[in-house]
């Protein structure tokens, strides 16, 4: 039996990748594996750096935010020659299984990665978008959304002192997961995703009757991707139409970074560590899926199950709790 495993961040960091990675390595080692860690993503398979790691390697690193065996978007592996240099240096290297945490670009990547390497590839999902299909849950999520939670109530004592309207963009180019779960939590008057449509004259009209039932500000949490535009683009258009004061903050990549929250941390942890038992258990393409609460093993490639009768009624909770 292969006993040496590699593991990888890829994409956007996430906090709780560090914990993610300490769990996978500390049990590995646990079962007498080798682990290596590859620096850079797959641009580390492409330029042959790696790393052995020892237990103390991943020690006082579950605190931390980012992924210290850092990450990259790589264009390289991306080509056929790209994918066939990483394939053929985990071949060289004798590593029979490579894991990699990261969102659904990582994980095509993994599927294409099969064509040339012929070891186990898992996948540990890692983002903060949450948005991979086939799990309720991806690592970073929850950090993100108590960050920019944190933002937004500190944003709210300025447009309440002022009177002004905020636009708050959040990050999420096609989803809205972390701008509905903001908006939720911190009462927002309005939410904007790019699952379901905006339209401006009928945002402008809530706004003005939020002012006329007396409401000093109002709160409109954006997610980047919304189909009217970004935030400066929707309240450049608001405004037109109804001539009210506002700002706008763009909360970006502070929601990518700082400690994850301790449910990061363990998610994380329990998903390091049954990517393991996946290894072990000799499965392949694989990811650690959450499901119904417990992580599963799903294929990595998942059929995308349509959410957005459940994120518009999300929308109208956000709306009817902003506006009555
Ligand atoms: O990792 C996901 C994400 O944070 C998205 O929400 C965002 O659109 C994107 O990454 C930003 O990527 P980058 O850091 O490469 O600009």
């Amino acid at each position: 039996m292969n006993k040496k495993t590699a593991i990888l961040t890829s994409g956007g960091d996430a906090p709780g990748m560090n914990s993610a990675i300490r769990s996978f390595t500390r049990r590995a080692l646990w079962e007498g594996y080798e682990v290596y860690g590859i620096i850079s993503g797959f641009e580390g398979l492409i330029n042959e750096e790696i790393l052995k790691l020892k237990s103390r390697d991943v020690g006082l690193i579950i605190n931390q935010g980012g992924t210290f065996l850092k990450t990259s978007r790589s264009e390289k592996f991306k080509t056929k020659e790209g994918l066939k240099k990483a394939a053929d240096f985990l071949l060289k290297k004798k590593i029979g299984s490579l894991c990699v945490i990261g969102g659904e670009g990582s994980f095509s990547g993994l599927l294409e990665l099969s064509r040339y390497y012929d070891g186990q590839l898992i996948g540990i999902p890692g983002t903060i978008d949450n948005d991979i299909p086939g799990t309720e849950y991806t690592i970073g999520f929850q950090t993100a959304v108590e960050t920019a939670v944190m933002a937004v109530d500190k944003i709210r004592d300025t447009a309440f002192s002022h009177g002004r309207i905020f636009f708050i963009e959040v990050m999420g180019r096609k989803c809205g997961e972390i701008a509905l779960a903001v908006a939720l939590a911190c009462g927002a008057e309005d939410v904007l995703i790019p699952e379901s449509p905006t339209n401006i004259d009928e945002l402008s009209e809530r706004l003005m009757k939020n002012k006329e039932s007396g409401k000093r500000f109002s709160i409109i949490v954006v997610a980047e991707g919304d189909d009217a535009g970004g935030a400066f683009k929707i309240a450049e258009k608001v405004e037109k139409k109804t001539g009210l004061p506002h700002r706008v903050a763009i909360l970006g990549h502070i929601q990518r970074g700082g400690p994850p929250c301790a449910f990061d941390r363990i998610m994380a942890l329990n998903m390091g560590d049954r990517a393991f038992e996946f290894i072990k258990k000799g499965l392949n393409l694989v990811f650690t899926a959450v499901k119904g609460g417990h992580i599963e093993p799903a294929y990595l490639k998942q059929v995308k199950v349509e959410t957005k009768s459940v994120k518009e009624a999300a929308v109208n909770t956000v709306r009817i709790m902003g506006t009555i």
